[in-house]
């Protein structure tokens, strides 16, 4: 199959694209890659906590990295804002109704080698086929707007996309359900307030939230999304970037090494068409049992 290059698409294009459930490509990043001195210094870069690096442009924060010395750290705080900064320039003139009304998420360096990695249990792997869920908060119903660049310079990354969010809930039906749902929600409320009285962090404090993560896990064990939709596969070659709503496009990573990717968490009222957004999915499968549960 051709693949279009994203270069060529306007604002509609794209919008009506990513809210359908499409990837768009681009044969080259669409803003400016780090230096190369840069690039040799993210690529020297060893796997320390976690498989990435995370940054966080609200609050400037670095979480995962260790470098040898202080110079280090400040270095690749700078680099990966830098990076954070140039996109989000793009995306205020590529796709302005989303930027003006996104809230940042984290930026991830992804270090280490996606093919062969060990001892990863499905569920915890983005390796098999999974639409995304912010594991960080809840997001209370925005969808993820991600952009990824491929900063090897010589080893593409390969991905595999398969069936959007609509159509997976449409052939999962009643199954992807659990019993007791409005009982579940009950007990997660009242976790929460313990949480909440006894200074606790916790991560199940929207019914969404709830919803989505069992949406994630039961996908990455699902026969059908894993070995009977179809899939379409992807190589994005070194210096190559594509855009994606990952919660609304299901994805796995199936080989490739450092890649930086920002998301955005850009609400339902951004959409185009606000009917295709994760909220307005989701709220029209559950309207049955949990409507008054998601606001
Ligand atoms: C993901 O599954 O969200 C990450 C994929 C990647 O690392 O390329
Ligand atoms: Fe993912």
């Amino acid at each position: 199959m051709d693949v279009i290059d994203g270069a060529m698409l306007d604002c509609e294009d794209m919008q009506n694209k990513l809210e359908m459930g499409e990837l768009i490509f681009f044969k080259r990043c669409p803003f400016p890659l780090p230096t190369s001195e840069d690039l040799e210094f993210l690529l020297s870069q060893k796997v320390y906590q976690a498989k990435s690096v995370s940054y966080f442009p609200d609050s400037g924060f670095v979480n995962g990295y260790r470098g040898q010395t202080m110079e280090d750290e400040v270095r690749i705080r700078n680099i990966l804002s830098q990076f954070s900064s140039r996109a989000t320039s793009w995306l205020a003139e590529t796709l302005p109704s989303y930027y003006s009304q996104m809230r940042f998420g984290p930026l991830r360096f992804r270090i280490e080698e996606e093919k062969g990695r060990k001892n990863v249990e499905p569920q915890y792997s983005g390796s098999v086929l999974h639409v995304d869920m912010n594991g960080d908060a809840p997001t209370h119903g925005e969808s993820f707007l991600r952009i990824f660049v491929n900063i090897n310079p010589v080893k593409p990354r390969y991905w595999v996309t398969s069936d959007s969010l609509g159509q997976l809930l449409d052939k999962w039906g009643d199954d992807v359900r659990v019993p007791n749902e409005r009982m579940q929600g009950f007990f997660d409320d009242v976790r929460l307030i313990m949480n909440r009285l006894f200074r606790r962090s916790t991560l199940a404090d929207s019914a969404y939230h709830r919803i989505m993560s069992r949406i994630h896990y039961y996908g990455k064990t699902n026969d059908y999304l894993q070995n009977r939709a179809p899939q379409r596969s992807w190589v994005f070659p070194p210096g190559s970037a594509w855009l994606v709503f990952s919660d609304i496009t299901s994805h796995a990573v199936k080989e490739g090494q450092f890649a930086i990717d920002q998301t955005y968490f850009v609400p339902s009222t951004a959409f185009k068409n606000p009917e295709r957004s994760t909220k307005s999915l989701i709220k029209r499968f559950w309207a049955r049992r949990v409507s008054n549960e998601i606001s």
